[in-house]
């Protein structure tokens, strides 16, 4: 599995190649995972959305630990670091 912290248009668009590569996908944004569900039901389906405070934690449970950062450089700052720990 990896985590991808970023549901634009790169995340949605990594997201969709590594599920076709049948790589699992955890993909999470500022919106909740309720309201990412209709954006990846059509962009990325197969990929599930989960809370920002759980991807890492989840992507080392079951998988190499990875998570892609796909946020706006200028948003970084707003990021928090222990997301991707
Ligand atoms: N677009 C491309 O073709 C492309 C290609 C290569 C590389 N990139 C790089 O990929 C990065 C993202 O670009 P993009 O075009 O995908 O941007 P985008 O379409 O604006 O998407 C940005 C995503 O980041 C999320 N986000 C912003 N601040 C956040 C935060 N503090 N915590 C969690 N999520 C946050 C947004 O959340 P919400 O969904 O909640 O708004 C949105 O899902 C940039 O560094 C860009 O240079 C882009």
């Amino acid at each position: 599995m990896v985590g991808i912290l970023g549901a634009g248009r790169a995340g949605t668009a990594f997201a969709r190649t590594l599920l076709r590569a049948g790589i699992e996908v955890d993909i999470c944004s500022t919106r909740s995972p309720k309201a990412l569900r209709h954006h990846l039901k059509i962009y990325a389906p197969g990929a599930h959305p989960v809370e920002q405070d759980v991807i890492a934690q989840r992507t080392r449970h079951s998988g190499p630990g990875i998570v892609v950062l796909a946020v706006p450089q200028e948003e970084l700052d707003e990021v928090d670091p222990d997301v991707a720990a």
